[in-house]
């Protein structure tokens, strides 16, 4: 169903038609100020802390990271020490890098690749499917000492192809059911196939928040981006689409007077594969999603490249910057995302748009922490940046969050897919004409 071509026509109606509106659709909510402290109290990120990214998928590894039966790395990007195993049955799976008997951890090592998992302290051993095998002088812990109820703790563990996704929760959605329409919606995108070309990461002197937001908009496109994406965006014509979940996407053609195409075939050399089954827009416009709570990504029929935003404390966050493509045979593999520079640690530097993107974080955040910072008004433009903290207070729970922290749950189920009161206007104002 989605990219029929019906949906397509409507699309590209509704990217005209926002054009042309005069102010925000009829019956779209006024947004009210959401609170500063959203950004910079300790009780509002200790909540993200106890509930938002525990119960929610969150990207952990790519399948060429852990390639093999028995390979594993850790993971530790909310905090607790994880590690992703790639299990000798082949199954991959996720458990706390907590060893059963004292704490100790399971593995030291970064990444490895071993049949079996042997905690250093007083060599307890696991299987890779987190079974505990083996506890020199058992005989010690009495008759009674059962090592069935000994294995490894679990994480949920899911996949997208060769996206490995783990959760927190126990009692969590399955990761499809999670992702709803979009799972269909990117089926085209074949996240079966990409393979992991590049992940570097970053620290940003920032709440995650404010990172993020910064790819939930295009309002900011034609100011901080006047020579390298807004050539390639029409931030006029636009469309958002607000999903269950917290999900969200943003479409928007280039500008009337640029040939995408043409941008295209300078900026993407001809070696890197393209991934043929996807669609018109995925060729022609800027399609980005947002997959709540931390990852937002554009997708084409060249890159599978989502930045990955993590709190590392109230106003520091890591940027994750991932490159995936379709199998680029001997030549270099592709980095969408960063650029060589000697002087940085690990040799790269965030590609010129990521420092566009970045580059106010850290002066937001001096001035959210001052008492120059009451609120933020937020526009229609800016909708997919409201919703998103709607969403935020959903999962952490609405009666968890202190009235003062909240944002009011203005924007209804009416606006979320596959809801769209602005088709109807659209046709309305299509018939007058
Ligand atoms: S803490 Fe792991 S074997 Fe003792
Ligand atoms: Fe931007």
């Amino acid at each position: 169903m989605p990219m029929d071509a019906a949906y397509i026509d409507r699309m590209k109606r509704l990217m005209e038609w926002e054009a042309t509106r005069t102010a925000p659709p009829d019956g779209f909510p006024h947004l009210p100020d959401m609170p500063a402290g959203r950004y910079t109290s300790q009780e509002y990120y200790d909540l993200e802390q106890q509930y938002l990214w525990k119960k929610t998928w969150l990207f952990a590894a790519h399948i060429d990271e852990v390639p093999e039966p028995g390979c594993f790395m850790k993971w530790e990007n909310i905090g607790d020490p994880i590690i992703i195993v790639h299990g000798m049955d082949g199954e991959i799976r996720a458990f706390y890098n907590t060893c059963r008997h004292r704490g100790a951890p399971v593995v030291t090592e970064e990444k490895g690749k071993a049949p079996r998992l042997m905690c250093g302290y007083h060599n307890w051993t696991y299987k890779t499917d987190g079974s505990l095998v083996g506890v020199p002088e058992k005989q010690d812990f009495g008759p009674d000492f059962d090592m069935s109820c000994r294995s490894l703790i679990p994480v949920r563990c899911e996949q997208l192809g060769n996206l490995i996704f783990i959760n927190f929760d126990a009692d969590a959605m399955p990761l499809k059911d999670w992702l709803g329409p979009v799972w269909e919606e990117w089926e085209e995108f074949r996240f079966d196939k990409v393979r992991l070309a590049a992940r570097h990461s970053f620290d940003l002197q920032c709440n995650w928040k404010v990172a993020i937001e910064a790819n939930m908009e295009v309002y900011h496109v034609p100011f901080i981006h006047p020579d390298t994406v807004a050539p390639l965006v029409d931030s006029k014509r636009n469309v958002n689409t607000i999903y269950p979940n917290g999900h969200a996407r943003m479409l928007a053609p280039p500008p009337k007077q640029t040939d995408r195409e043409h941008v295209r075939a300078v900026d993407s050399p001809p070696e890197w594969q393209q991934i043929e089954s996807v669609g018109e827009f995925g060729r022609t416009c800027t399609q980005s999603y947002t997959m709540f709570p931390n990852w937002v990504s554009p997708l084409s029929n060249y890159f599978v490249p989502p930045l990955i935003f993590w709190p590392t404390s109230l106003n520091t966050t890591k940027l994750e910057l991932v490159t995936m493509a379709l199998d680029w045979g001997d030549g270099p593999a592709p980095d969408l995302w960063t650029v060589p520079d000697e002087t940085k640690p690990g040799g790269r530097d965030m590609s010129p748009i990521i420092l566009e993107d970045t580059q106010f974080g850290e002066m937001i955040q001096k001035s959210m922490e001052s008492d120059g910072f009451k609120s933020v008004p937020l526009s229609y433009q800016e909708a997919r940046i409201y919703s998103f903290h709607q969403s935020c207070d959903k999962i952490i729970g609405l009666n968890r969050v202190p009235e003062e922290l909240a944002v009011e749950q203005v924007i209804g189920e009416e606006w979320v897919w596959p809801n769209d009161p602005r088709v109807a206007q659209m046709e309305q104002m299509e018939a007058a004409e």
